[in-house]
């Protein structure tokens, strides 16, 4: 079966990018069947315009609550029949009904080692912390922000003279793979979001999935 994937995005759209081309490529066995936005200018958008992919994308503020945007935006999520649902830079917090409606089938790629440093400004924030290892997640959505289950993480090393801006560079090329992974390994059965656990090769996940140099994911060890 290939795997029909949703992806959230509102800013630049580089994991979205980088989603299209696995796709193409036949390294992740599935398609993107929509793209959903809270941002209609961004650059997500303006790539899926060029790409020819479905795209939704309302501004916020033109709807009366956020649990009517969350509403209109997930009916429209609904409508593409996704098996999973991928937040590839989604900057804004979805409400409890809207996560509701598709449990276990929505990942979140967030920028540091979760639980270190949920919410915004990672980079500055482990800078800050005098952290030697910064890096990226791939999470379960719940309603709860950046708190749902890890599933695999990758780590870089935080340089002597590091900024925010260098930090995030070096993160964010190491964020694509790690979010390809993840989504190969779900559309290829290795990886399952089951109701009970997160299974890895048939057996309960127990610590997130690394990123190896070699761009695949392995137990921890
Ligand atoms: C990424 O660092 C993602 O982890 C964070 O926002 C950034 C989005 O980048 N939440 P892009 O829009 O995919 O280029």
């Amino acid at each position: 079966m290939s795997l029909r994937l949703a992806v959230l995005a509102s800013g630049r759209g580089s994991n979205f990018a980088a989603l299209l081309q696995a796709c193409a490529a036949g390294h992740i066995h599935g398609s993107v069947v929509g793209v959903f936005s809270d941002k209609p200018q961004s650059g997500a958008m303006a790539l899926a315009a060029e790409a020819g992919v479905h795209a939704w994308a309302m501004k916020p503020n033109t709807f009366e609550t956020r649990d009517a945007f969350d509403a209109a935006m997930f009916d429209a999520i609904d409508a593409v029949q996704p098996d999973l649902i991928v937040c590839a830079g989604y900057m804004r917090i979805i409400g409890a009904a809207a996560i509701a409606r598709f449990p276990n089938r929505m990942i979140n790629i967030h920028p540091s080692l979760l639980p270190r440093h949920p919410g915004l400004h990672t980079h500055q924030r482990a800078l800050e912390a005098g952290d030697a290892e910064h890096g990226a997640s791939v999470h379960v959505v719940i309603p709860e922000l950046d708190a749902g289950p890890v599933l695999a993480q990758v780590r870089v090393p935080v340089h002597d003279g590091d900024t925010a801006e260098t930090l995030a560079a070096r993160v964010l090329a190491r964020e694509h793979p790690l979010l390809l992974a993840s989504v190969a390994a779900v559309a290829g059965g290795a990886l399952r979001l089951d109701a009970d656990a997160i299974r890895w090769q048939g057996a309960p996940l127990r610590e997130p999935l690394r990123l190896g140099d070699d761009d695949r994911l392995h137990a921890a060890p």
